[in-house]
């Protein structure tokens, strides 16, 4: 038989959060007592008017095809929330893309802008699955490693070492997975002359945007008046409005991107889940039911981060947003698969290494907080048992 895997897909490695959440869904069916760090996925049900509102949908029989990009309704919701919560003005019927989960807005963005012979920028410690789609096109990933020693600042200087002449995207997670920073004023600044003057797109995902702490501000780089034609901000409903199932995310960009963007979406997935559609337009209503989750995130992480930073092996810089902790442990020389497995066998606790997350996850490992209290509270436990030895 011929070998009919491309070169392509030989580089990229799938993703490991998603082979560990399989890992450790098979171990707790099996009944193993693990507690479970790993994916990002929030233990909250979505909220009942979503429910409900899906229930409504299909009795009423919106079963057939949407509009291509999206329902207006959607799309008017989401251009009215970026115009009150993100100093966004966008188009509803020229500007979005509904798509079926943040992540394939990822992909669509990433298949339409690089090819074959393209840089894009990749600000590591970063979600892996940027890593994979840009391989998946074709193009090289440029890594501009950041430091935990610094919390993983970004400055001009730090982008400036590492731009080539085909430089053409840069990808921005913010607030980030996995280090939990949220960009200041001045980073966005930097990134946005960088971009400005190096004539580069920027794809800004901002899925964990509702999810920022002690009443910090996230700003959405796209708000920038100079910024308008040259960035692309990915959303979606999994995290912030604990919607994973339902598959929805979307893309805003300018008309002249957004119709790239589009051929992407009529020749894969012609549109997205109606019911999801319909249901989503009532999630942006459901504000107490985000800002109780909020609260909820915000005792764990303050738990989390104490216990954590109690450990003497342990540096833990404080999460601004997101449901994240990235650490780092300085144990016995150990890397942090090595770390993983050590957790996993004397602690039977499930975290992803954070070598996974590229360079500047050395020696670092990620924990999922979107997980109960109580796993949080054994978990801390039983770190302070195994890493007092
Ligand atoms: C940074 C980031 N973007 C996008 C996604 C994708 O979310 P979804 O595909 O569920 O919309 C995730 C999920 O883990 C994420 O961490």
């Amino acid at each position: 038989m011929r070998d009919f895997e491309t070169k392509r897909m030989k580089r990229c490695e799938g993703s490991p959060t998603v082979k560990l959440m399989n890992k450790g869904k098979e171990m707790k069916q099996r009944g193993e007592d693990v507690l479970l760090f790993t994916i990002g996925e929030p233990n909250f049900n979505s909220p009942d008017p979503v429910k409900l509102a899906g229930i409504k949908a299909i009795t009423e029989n919106q079963t057939y095809y949407t509009i291509a990009a999206g329902t207006i309704e959607l799309r008017e919701r989401i251009a009215q929330k970026l115009r009150e919560e993100n100093g966004m003005e966008v188009d509803p019927k020229t500007d979005i893309i509904v798509t079926p989960s943040g992540k394939l807005a990822f992909f669509q963005a990433a298949m339409a802008f690089l090819e074959e012979g393209d840089d894009a920028m990749l600000l590591e410690p970063n979600w892996m699955t940027y890593k994979d789609i840009i391989i998946m096109t074709g193009a090289n990933c440029i890594s501009v490693p950041l430091t935990i020693q610094d919390n993983f600042l970004v400055t001009k200087e730090k982008l400036e070492k590492y731009v080539t002449d085909k430089t053409k995207m840069l990808v921005m997670c913010n607030p980030c997975n996995p280090t939990g920073r949220v960009f200041s004023k001045e980073e966005i600044d930097a990134i946005a002359d960088f971009a400005c003057e190096h004539d580069i797109l920027v794809v800004s995902d901002e899925i964990y945007e509702r999810l920022v702490f002690d009443g910090r501000k996230h700003i959405s780089i796209g708000s920038l008046p100079q910024m308008k034609d040259r960035v692309i901000t990915l959303n979606g409903l999994s995290k912030s409005h604990a919607m994973m199932g339902w598959r929805l995310g979307y893309s805003v960009a300018n008309a002249q991107l957004t119709k790239i963007m589009m051929k992407m979406q009529e020749s894969t997935v012609t549109t997205s889940n109606s019911i999801s559609q319909a249901a989503a337009v009532v999630a942006y209503d459901c504000n107490d039911y985000v800002q109780y989750m909020l609260e909820e995130y915000q005792k764990r992480r303050d738990y989390l981060y104490k216990g954590l930073n109690a450990i003497p092996c342990i540096t833990c810089p404080e999460p601004e947003g997101t449901f994240y902790m990235f650490f780092r442990v300085d144990y016995k020389g150990m890397n942090s698969f090595e770390l993983v497995e050590y957790m996993l066998q004397e602690a039977k606790i499930l975290a992803v290494p954070g070598e996974v997350y590229g360079q500047g996850g050395d020696k670092c490992i990620r924990f999922s907080f979107a997980t109960s209290m109580e796993d949080i509270v054994k978990a801390v436990e039983r770190l302070q048992k195994i890493f007092a030895q």
